[in-house]
This record gives C-alpha cells, structure tokens and sequence, in this order.
C-alpha cells in the first residue's frame, strides 16, 4: 500500500482507458477514484486550484551522497525517501540528510509496494555511469551495471497510474551517442512504455561551469521525462543558464597553507619528475595538473577539469596543485567545495580516504541540480493537469 499524498491529482487515463478521474490520495492509504468528466473526454482538464504552495516532493534513486537531494532541497523540493546500497555512500548520506528515509539495499530488492515508497513529484536517478562511459569499455546494457536502468523502469510501473509527474536521469554524455545511439533508443522506448513523454529533446547537456561560480568544468547528461498521468506535453526547455562569474581556485583550494602529509606526491615517486618538469620555473602559478596516463595535462588558470572517481589515487586523471608544502593532490574538502557543496557538507568519520574521493567524484553537483529542480518546479505549478 502506498503512503499518503499531499494533493489531489488529476490521472490521464492510461491506454485503452478514456476516462479521466480524480485521484484522491488521502493519508489513510487507499485512494478513492472519482470520474471527473465524462468518459468521452479524452483530454485531461486542468486544475485552477490545485494548492499552488504545496511542497513539491522527491525520491532519490542511486542517492549516492546526495548531490541530487542536496540540489533539490535548495530549491525548495522536500526529499521523501532516497534508495543507496553502498554502505559507506550511506553514511555519507545519514550525515547529512537525518531527515530523509533512507533505504539501504541493492535497488534490486527495493519495492514500490512492500518498501511503502510514498509518492512523490519528482524522482530523480543518476545511475551507474561506468558502462556508458565513452572512458570505459562501453558494454552498455550488456553490463550488468547498465541493466539497472531496467531497475528504474520496473518501479515506475510499479508505482502504475501514480507514477512520479517527472523523471531526471543522469549520467555520462556519451550515453545518447553510445553504440550508435542504440542506448539512446532504448532509454526513450523504456520510457514511453512506462507512461512519459521523452525524446531526444528532453536530453539536456548541462555543465557546471555554465551554472555557477565553481571553476570545475563537468558536463553531464540530463534526461527529463513528464509523465503522461500529469503533463499534456514533454515540450520543455531548460532556462538558460545563469551567466556567472567565475571564483578563482584559490576560492576553493588552499594554495597558501599546507595540507597534511598524506596529500604530498613524496620526491621519489615516478609521477613527481613527470609533473615538476611540466610546471617548470613558474613556482607562483595557481593552477591544477592533470595527470593522464603517459603525459601531463596543465589546465588553464582558473580552469578545474572534471572531478572523478579515482581523484584520490595517484593516476590517470588525478589533479595536483603546488602549495608551500610542494605537489599535492586536492583534498577531500577541496573536492567537495569544487563540486558545489556547502561548507557545512559534512564528511563522516570511518570511512577511508579512497572512498570518500570516489563518493565525492560519482555525485551530481548540487549546484546543478538545484538550476534542473528550480526549472522543474515551475513548469510543475504551471502546467501540471
Ligand atoms: C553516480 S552515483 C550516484 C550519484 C547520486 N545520484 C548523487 O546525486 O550524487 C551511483 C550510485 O549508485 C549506487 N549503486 C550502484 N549499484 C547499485 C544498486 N544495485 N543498488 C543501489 N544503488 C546502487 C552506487 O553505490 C553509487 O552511489
């Protein structure tokens, strides 16, 4: 049985059905279906008073450690529930999220019903990237990482004609391109049959350059998909983005102090020659070393490349910084201003260095989604039936 609702909705009859009908999500548990016009009626009518200050609401697949949610609540967006496996990744989430259900297991065991995951207006799913990465192995739907998109499509349905008004999925660019834009297909057949509006339009590339003041460059792919049940249409454009200054590094990264020794590349380390000799006799810049797996990449100043995953190690795409202390790479609390974190963004204790790199690179940067959330919001008010 499904947990209450804020408000009523209207339902778009679902295919086969004309109908449209009131659905009354009240907080007792079972919803009462009243016909609101007469069955002819296939278009549904729109609400004038459908409480216009309501808190819209949102569920969190693959929450990670929250860069979606952190984005959504910033715009005003109340997080319902959110589903992680990773332990460590729920610690992280715990810590700064004690308000929201958390559910911690495989989404492969999660269910709509027997989980009772309450409705909400939005659910979000930035789910594993790693096979449609244009960096990996590219084994798409093959892998099973990849096959748990399925997983977002199987609760969806589940949720049936009280699905989510929208969907944002995120991941890798290179999704909409990969095997030929065969991935790309299959996303927006899921989609359609589970009852949304999306094509190749609602896909938006946005990076966090082009939103906000942070100096990481970080291009991800945004794919929005309206609810046939709530929207006449999938017609949506995202505003355009806010033109920003951009904060210097140093706003971000402690170039003049030292970091404690464990940040350091020691002397003797291979890669310390590679990126000393690169550097050359400019011992003031302020700017970040990538390294790449056999040269490396000197960013322009101002200019952070995309944060990843293995940050923390010391190879292929790792970024350096010279501070007084020598050649070091970012620390975790760099990482995370980087991203668009708050500073009261807390890091939990226990859980290793490595990880917690890895958990920072894997989020969406709530910058980001709090531009999608605010976008989604008002065409939810505006234009939801
Ligand atoms: C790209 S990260 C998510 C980033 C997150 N959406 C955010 O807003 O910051 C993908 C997440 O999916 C989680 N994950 C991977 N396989 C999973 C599974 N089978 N069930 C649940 N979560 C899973 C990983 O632990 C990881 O935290």
């Amino acid at each position: 049985m499904l947990l209450p609702l804020l408000a009523p909705v209207v339902v778009l009859a679902q295919s086969g059905q004309n109908a449209t009908a009131t659905v009354n999500r009240c907080t007792t548990g079972m919803d009462s279906v009243t016909p609101l016009v007469s069955a002819k009626r296939r278009r549904p009518r729109r609400l004038s008073s459908k409480s216009p200050n309501r808190t819209l609401t949102a569920g969190s697949l693959f929450a990670g450690i929250g860069g979606f949610c952190d984005g959504f609540t910033s715009a005003g967006f109340k997080t319902l529930w959110a589903n992680e496996r990773d332990a460590g990744a729920c610690d992280f989430y715990r810590t700064n999220f004690p308000q929201v259900r958390l559910i911690e297991k495989d989404i492969r065991d999660l269910s709509v019903v027997k989980d009772k995951l309450a409705l909400v207006d939005v659910l979000h799913a930035g789910f594993p990237c790693q096979s449609f990465s244009q960096a990996g192995e590219r084994k798409g739907f093959e892998d099973p990482r990849g096959q748990l998109f399925f997983e977002i499509i199987r609760l969806l349905k589940e949720f049936g004609d009280r699905r989510p008004a929208v969907v944002v999925l995120e991941n890798a660019p290179f999704i909409r391109i990969g095997e030929g834009g065969a991935w790309f297909q299959t996303i927006l057949g899921e989609l359609q049959r589970a009852g949304y509006w999306f094509r190749d339009t609602n896909a938006h590339e946005v990076d966090l350059w082009d939103v906000t003041p942070s100096p990481q460059q970080r291009r991800r792919l945004f794919m929005i998909a309206w609810s046939t049940a709530s929207f006449l249409s999938g017609r949506f454009a995202l505003p355009q983005p806010p033109v920003t200054s951009k904060d210097c590094l140093s706003k971000h990264i402690a170039f003049n102090r030292t970091a404690g020794d464990a940040y350091y590349l020691p002397h003797d380390n291979r890669y310390h020659d590679m990126l000393s000799g690169v550097r050359g006799d400019r011992p003031s810049d302020k700017r970040i070393y990538q390294l790449r797996k056999y040269f490396v990449r000197e960013k322009r100043i101002g200019v952070c490349p995309t944060l990843t995953a293995n940050m923390g190690q010391g190879g292929h795409n790792v970024p350096f910084v010279w501070d007084k202390g020598g050649l070091r790479r970012l620390t975790e609390k760099e990482c995370l201003s980087l991203q668009g974190f708050a500073r009261t963004y807390r890091i939990p204790k226990h859980i290793t260095s490595k990880r917690i790199y890895e958990y920072i690179g894997n989020s969406v940067a709530p910058p980001v989604a709090k531009f999608l959330a605010t976008a989604l919001e008002k065409r939810i008010r505006k234009e939801q039936i």
